[in-house]
Parts: structure tokens; C-alpha cells; sequence
């Protein structure tokens, strides 16, 4: 491992029990062991991202991204919660859930955004590029980007049975921004580039512990739960999720597998932060299915009936009490 060059006084402070995720080297055998189990694992010493480690820095990429606009992400605090705005009630989604975003998404070519944060001072709105690298990219990024250690990269998906590469999504982070504990539909190799950036993972079975919204809310995916100030009297679960933690330095590549739970906060005082995720499909269901079905299985399976549910009843306001009254006195104790 390299130099240590940050502190724990540079990690938000919450009330978390919290293990570290194993660190290993690339050639370690435990690595494979580890994704297939869908374990996460901190994957170190490799090149998979070697091309653009400590070299797409801020400054770097202002000169090479390219001068399409980006999309970017503001916020009146420091966290980034995400929302899908396909979600939001609207003239022609008369389904949709009323509701105010807690961040503004607008676009900026990034110049712009580097200049804002530069310029940046305590009240100004924070900022966090979020943007798929696609065609619009400098051909400088394509070569880097090109002579990524695709053999690895490949040889994993393969090994581990996992769909198609859907998208790569470079994150350019202010210094303290958070993006909330959330999780996602595919299996994601997060790649670190420049700057520090701490990771909190849950496991999909603390499912009840993180009280996700409704599938058809524009928070889908997202755990209602505000780490910052915690509702115990709401989210009484909550205090027996049990997480693990990582701080990923410039070269790690941190795997969070499929529906696994992670909050991601870049240190404060670090400077901003350039990561880049590699996102993949999870694989389809095995021709000889195991039983019972896995944590994550049952995630999916949960998301399926809410949705069919919302489906038949056309309203997501009955969605609520007709489980309840399926359920209470009959599957509870
Ligand atoms: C982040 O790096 O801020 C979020 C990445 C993710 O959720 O995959
Ligand atoms: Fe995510």
C-alpha cells in the first residue's frame, strides 16, 4: 500500500458499525473467490485503470473532455441524493409522485465547472460532474481510456458470468460531497483515479435496516434514512445495519456487487475527487437455479411485485395499504 496521505478527521462522522472491506492485490486467487460470492473487495496493484490514474486530474481533463456540455449536479448541502425525474409527477405523468428535488441537475461544459470550483466559497451551491463518457470525449481521454487493461476487465466479466459493459460514468466530486447510501441494479467495478474518496457498503439483506422508498417513488433505490440525523423512531432497523468500509486511493478498484447498499463521500479537505465506475449487467438466472434464492434474488423479486402491484392498482398511494392488509396478522408475528 502507499503512502497514507489522509486522516481520519477527514471522514464524516456517523454512528455505524462498521468492519473494512478486504484490500487485495489484483493476482490474490481470493479476489475471484470474494465477486462470486458477490462480496465486495478492494482490488489494488492492478492496471485497469493505470492509463488515467493520477493523470486524469482536474486539470487534465479540463483540457481534454472534451467540449460537449456535462451534466452536473447541484446541491445547497453536501449530499447528492439521487432521484429519477421519470418518477416525478408531471402533465404527462399524471402517475407520478409529487415531489421537490432535493439537487438541481443542469448542464455545463467544463470549463465552466472548473471554474466554479475554484472559485468555489462556504454558501455557494457545491457541484458534482456526473457524466457518461461517450463520443463527445477529446481523443486524448479515447487513448487512455482505450488502454485501460480491457484483458482483466474482460476476463472477470467472463469468469464471473456477468452481462454486458452498459456504461462508464466519470465523477468529477467536489471535496466533502456525499452521494447517499443507495444501491443499484448492476454489478459495478469502481474505478478511483485522482483524490480520496471513503465507501460505506451494506449487504442486500440489510434491506430492512436502510428502508429504501417505494420502487415508484423518484428516490427508488435510495434509503429514506439520513445518515447525517437518523430517525430512530421511524427506522428502528437502522441501528443493526452492519457496513463496511473503504477508503479508495488513486490505482484501487473497489468492487460493490450488484444490490449491494453503498454511500461514497469524497474526504473533506481533500481536494476534488475523479472517479470513474464500470458498469455491468448482472448475469441471467442459471439454468440449474439454487435454492433458496439469494438476498439479492429476493430484492429483485420484491421490486417485480411493487411494480406489478402499481401496475394493476394505477395509483401508488393504494400500493401501501394493500400490502399492509395482505400481510399484517397473517405474515407477521
Ligand atoms: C459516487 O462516487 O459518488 C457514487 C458512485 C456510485 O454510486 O456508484
Ligand atoms: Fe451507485
Amino acid at each position: 500500500m502507499s503512502e497514507k496521505l489522509w486522516n481520519s478527521s477527514q471522514l464524516r462522522r456517523y454512528d455505524l458499525d462498521l468492519e473494512q472491506i478486504p484490500r487485495l492485490h489484483y493476482t490474490d486467487p481470493k479476489v475471484d473467490e470474494l465477486i462470486s460470492q458477490n462480496k465486495p473487495v478492494l482490488i489494488t496493484g492492478s492496471n485497469i485503470i493505470n492509463t488515467a490514474t493520477n493523470v486524469w486530474t482536474p486539470e487534465y481533463l479540463e483540457e481534454n473532455l472534451g467540449n460537449a456540455g456535462h451534466t452536473v449536479f447541484l446541491s445547497k448541502n453536501h449530499k447528492f441524493k439521487y432521484f429519477d425525474e421519470s418518477k416525478m409527477l408531471s402533465r404527462s405523468n399524471p402517475m407520478g409522485i409529487e415531489f421537490i428535488p432535493p439537487t438541481r441537475k443542469t448542464r455545463m461544459k467544463v470549463g465552466e465547472f472548473m471554474k466554479k470550483l475554484r472559485e468555489w466559497k462556504p454558501g455557494n451551491e457545491r457541484l458534482y460532474l456526473q457524466q457518461p463518457l461517450n463520443n463527445t470525449i477529446g481523443p486524448q481521454l479515447v487513448r487512455d481510456f482505450l488502454h485501460f487493461d480491457w484483458d482483466y476487465l474482460n476476463s472477470k466479466q467472463e469468469k464471473h458470468k456477468w452481462g454486458e459493459l452498459t456504461s462508464n460514468l466519470l465523477l468529477i466530486s467536489q471535496e466533502g460531497n456525499v452521494t447517499p447510501c443507495h444501491y443499484d441494479e448492476q454489478q459495478n467495478f469502481f474505478g478511483q483515479l485522482y483524490g480520496y474518496k471513503r465507501c460505506i457498503l451494506f449487504p442486500p439483506s440489510d434491506f430492512e435496516c436502510l428502508y429504501p422508498h417505494p420502487v415508484h417513488h423518484p428516490h427508488d433505490r435510495q434509503s429514506m434514512v439520513d445518515f447525517d440525523n437518523p430517525d430512530h423512531v421511524r427506522f428502528p432497523k437502522f441501528k443493526n445495519a452492519k457496513g463496511f468500509e473503504t477508503v479508495v486511493e488513486p490505482g484501487d478498484v473497489l468492487y460493490i456487487p450488484i444490490y449491494w447498499w453503498h454511500h461514497v463521500e469524497s474526504l473533506m479537505r481533500g481536494g476534488p475527487t475523479v472517479s470513474v465506475n464500470f458498469w455491468y449487467k448482472g448475469g441471467s438466472t442459471p439454468f440449474n437455479q439454487q435454492y433458496p434464492l439469494k438476498d439479492y434474488q429476493k430484492i429483485s423479486i420484491m421490486r417485480n411485485v411493487e411494480k406489478m402491484l402499481l401496475g394493476v392498482l394505477q395509483d401508488p398511494k393504494e400500493v401501501g395499504p394493500l400490502l399492509r392488509s395482505m400481510v399484517l396478522g397473517r405474515y407477521t408475528d
